[in-house]
C-alpha cells in the first residue's frame, strides 16, 4: 500500500518556494530530485554540513549524523540536514541559498588532466590539474573530484584565484582513503572529472574585518580568497589563524606571509598541538579566537574538521559576533 503524501514547503533565501509531496517517512531529498529540485548536498549522510537548513514548522525525523555537524543545541532550535530527513509531518523549511541554485540541471562534467602531484607537508599533497576552459568561481567554493574510472568522488576547495585553467588542491592523505590511495598511483596526464563549482563558503564582498581561521587543509580555501584580495588590496582588518597537529603539517606558509604583508599587514597566526615553535600557540586555532579583541562587526570564516568548525563557532559568539556572521566549511 503506498504511503500517504505529507507535504513539505521549501522556502528559498530568493523568496521563492517549493511545495512537495513527500511519501510519509520518505526522504526529503530523494522526492526533491524527483521534482527536479536538486538541493545542496555533499557528503549526503550527515557528515558535512553542506546542506545545512532551517526548520521553520512542524517536524522531521533525522537519521545519523554527526553531532560535531549539528549540536543537539542547534537541532533543538530547528536546524536540520535535509540529506538525513525523512518526513513524518507536514513542514516548512528554509535552504540558505537561491532557487536558481537548485533548479538548475546538474551541468556535465569537466574532464580534466593531472599536471602535478607534489608533497607539500606531512599527509599533505598539492595537486594541480588542467581544465579546458578558465573556471569561473567565488574564491572559497569547492568542485567534486572524480578519478577516471573510479565508483567514488571527494570534494575540495580550490586554492588558486577564479579565472584560470590551472586549478590548485590540497589533499589531506587518509590511511587506506580511497581518493589517497588514487592519489599514490596517479601521474601527470590521468584524467579525472570534476563537477560545476559548489557551496556557500565562499568571500563575500563587503567592508567589513574579516577573521579567516583554518585547520589542516582547511587553508586552502583562504589561499583563494587571501590571493583574490590581494589582488584589489582593502583597507579592512584581516585575521588568518592557521593550525595544525605539528609545524611539519603547516603548508604554504611562506606565500601566506606573503600575501599578510600584501593585504597591509594581515595579522598571521599559528597554532599546533605539538612541537610549537617560538612564536606560536601550543594547542588549537581556536583557542585563540578570545585572544583576538574581535571587532563585533567582523565576518567570521571557519574552515576545518567539524569539532574545530563547533569549536570556532562557540569562540566567535562568546566573542559578541552574531551567529549569522560566522561562516562555516567542514570536512570529514
Ligand atoms: S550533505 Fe548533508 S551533512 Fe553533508
Amino acid at each position: 500500500m503506498s504511503q500517504p503524501l505529507i507535504p513539505v514547503t521549501l522556502l528559498f533565501a530568493d523568496g521563492v518556494s517549493h511545495r512537495l509531496q513527500v511519501p510519509r517517512g520518505g526522504k526529503l531529498v530523494e522526492t526533491a530530485t524527483a521534482a527536479g529540485l536538486n538541493l545542496l548536498t555533499d557528503c549526503s549522510n550527515g557528515q558535512c554540513g553542506t546542506c545545512t537548513a532551517q526548520l521553520v514548522s512542524g517536524s522531521v525525523e533525522l537519521e545519523d549524523y554527526d553531532r560535531a555537524v549539528l549540536p543537539d543545541e542547534d537541532r533543538a532550535c530547528g536546524t536540520v540536514l535535509p540529506c538525513v530527513c525523512r518526513v513524518t509531518s507536514a513542514c516548512a523549511i528554509e535552504l540558505p541559498y537561491d532557487s536558481s541554485e537548485a533548479l538548475s540541471e546538474e551541468p556535465a562534467p569537466i574532464s580534466a588532466a593531472v599536471t602535478a602531484i607534489e608533497p607539500v607537508a606531512s599527509e599533505t599533497v598539492r595537486l594541480e590539474v588542467e581544465v579546458p576552459d578558465a573556471l569561473v568561481f567565488e574564491p572559497g567554493q569547492y568542485v567534486r573530484i572524480t578519478p577516471q574510472g573510479a565508483d567514488f568522488h571527494r570534494s575540495y576547495s580550490m586554492a588558486n584565484v577564479p579565472g584560470t585553467n590551472r586549478l590548485q588542491f590540497f589533499v589531506r592523505l587518509v590511511e587506506n582513503g580511497a581518493f589517497s590511495q588514487w592519489l599514490a598511483a596517479a601521474k601527470p596526464g590521468d584524467q579525472v572529472e570534476l563537477s560545476t563549482p559548489h557551496g556557500t563558503f565562499f568571500l563575500r564582498d563587503e567592508d567589513r574585518p574579516r577573521l579567516f581561521v583554518a585547520g589542516g587543509t582547511g587553508v586552502a580555501p583562504f589561499l583563494s580568497m587571501l590571493r583574490s584580495m590581494a589582488a584589489q588590496p582593502a583597507s579592512q582588518r584581516t585575521t588568518l589563524v592557521i593550525g595544525a597537529r605539528t609545524p611539519g603539517h603547516l603548508f604554504a606558509l611562506e606565500e601566506l606571509k606573503a600575501l599578510g604583508s600584501r593585504l597591509q599587514g594581515m595579522d598571521l597566526q599559528i597554532a599546533v598541538e605539538q612541537d610549537a615553535e617560538p612564536g606560536c600557540h601550543t594547542g588549537y586555532p581556536t583557542d585563540l579566537i578570545p585572544k583576538l579583541g574581535l571587532d563585533p562587526a567582523t565576518r567570521v570564516y571557519l574552515c576545518g574538521p567539524p569539532p574545530m568548525v563547533e569549536a570556532g563557532r562557540r569562540a566567535a559568539e562568546a566573542a559578541g559576533l552574531a551567529k549569522g556572521d560566522v561562516l562555516c566549511e567542514r570536512f570529514a
